[in-house]
């Protein structure tokens, strides 16, 4: 054979096998198709505006259930209530109280009941000026004590505001401090991570280190 036949037969065996690659390559042969992602939905939880409890206010506006607020179903007005204090100083609850958690301020400072329900009147708060309010107007008792996150809550930089920022679109609203704290309770318990954003990538299998993309 002479170097030109060599060649041309080297040319065509190179020429062949790019149309086969390049064959190839147009069919896809060894592609495997993408599998889609598949995010799971964002629990309910995380995406629910409502606040955690209800004040009085709002249990009366939705027209809940009241009974608790009636105070003299159980208590005789005319009878002076006594508060029986343990060795710490922390009421001792009846029987029909034991439900009440009380633990408002670091060493329970502000758990004595007449600082803020009335003696006189149970069915209504009373503040350390005198004042008092009815059960729905809570936010004026912790006022009294909190002017500071009051006054943020009024111009809503505390409590989360509803509705629009634009009033030319629509009401805003503020919810009632009660509506997120328990007046008895205010701290709020650790609250639980929002879910973290859903992953490009398919996620690493349990005990697999996650591979760096570049
Ligand atoms: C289901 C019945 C019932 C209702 C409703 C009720 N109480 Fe009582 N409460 C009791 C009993 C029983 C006692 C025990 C002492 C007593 O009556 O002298 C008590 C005691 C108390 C005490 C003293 C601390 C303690 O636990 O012993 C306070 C303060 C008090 N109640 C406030 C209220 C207020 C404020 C309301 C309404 C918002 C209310 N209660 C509604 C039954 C009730
Ligand atoms: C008589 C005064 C008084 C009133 C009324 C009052 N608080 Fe407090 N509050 C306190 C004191 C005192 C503390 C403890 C501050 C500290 O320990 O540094 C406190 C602490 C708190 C805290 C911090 C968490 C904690 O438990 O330490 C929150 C939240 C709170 N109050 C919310 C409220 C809400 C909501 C109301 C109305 C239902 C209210 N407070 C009414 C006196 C008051
Ligand atoms: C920091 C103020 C504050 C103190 C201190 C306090 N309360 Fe209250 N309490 C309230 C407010 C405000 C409500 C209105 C209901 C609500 O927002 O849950 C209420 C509601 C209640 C109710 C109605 C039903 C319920 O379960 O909420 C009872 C009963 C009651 N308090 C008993 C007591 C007793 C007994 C004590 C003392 C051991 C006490 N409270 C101390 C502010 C206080
Ligand atoms: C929409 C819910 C919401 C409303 C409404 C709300 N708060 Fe709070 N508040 C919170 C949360 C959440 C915290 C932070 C709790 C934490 O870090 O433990 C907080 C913290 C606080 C504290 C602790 C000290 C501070 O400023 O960080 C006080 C006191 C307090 N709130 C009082 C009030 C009072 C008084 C009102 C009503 C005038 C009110 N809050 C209304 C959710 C609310």
């Amino acid at each position: 054979m002479n170097t030109n036949a060599k060649e041309s037969l080297v040319m065509t065996g190179l020429a062949v096998g790019f149309f086969g690659l390049a064959g190839a390559f147009a069919l896809t042969l060894w592609a495997k198709p993408l599998e889609p992602v598949v995010n799971p939905p964002t629990p309910p939880d995380f995406t629910n505006t409502a606040t955690v409890r209800q004040s009085p206010a709002e249990i009366y506006r939705t027209e809940g259930d009241t009974s608790g607020f009636s105070c003299y179903s159980c208590h005789d007005a005319k009878k002076k209530l006594e508060i029986h204090l343990d060795t710490n100083g922390e009421a001792i609850l009846a029987e029909p109280h034991k439900d009440l958690v009380m633990r408002h301020g670091r060493k329970n400072r502000n758990d004595y009941c007449f600082n803020c329900h009335d003696a006189k009147n149970l069915e209504q708060l009373r503040v350390n000026e005198g004042q008092t309010f009815k059960l729905t107007e809570g936010n004026r008792l912790c006022g009294s004590c909190h002017g500071p996150t009051y006054r943020d809550w009024e111009r809503g930089v505390h409590g989360r505001m509803q509705g629009f920022w634009d009033l030319s679109r629509g009401a805003s609203a503020k919810s009632d401090c009660t509506s997120c704290h328990d007046p008895h309770a205010p701290s709020f318990p650790p609250i639980k991570p929002g879910p973290r954003p859903h992953a490009l990538h398919p996620e690493p299998a349990a005990g697999e280190t996650p591979k760096h993309t570049p």
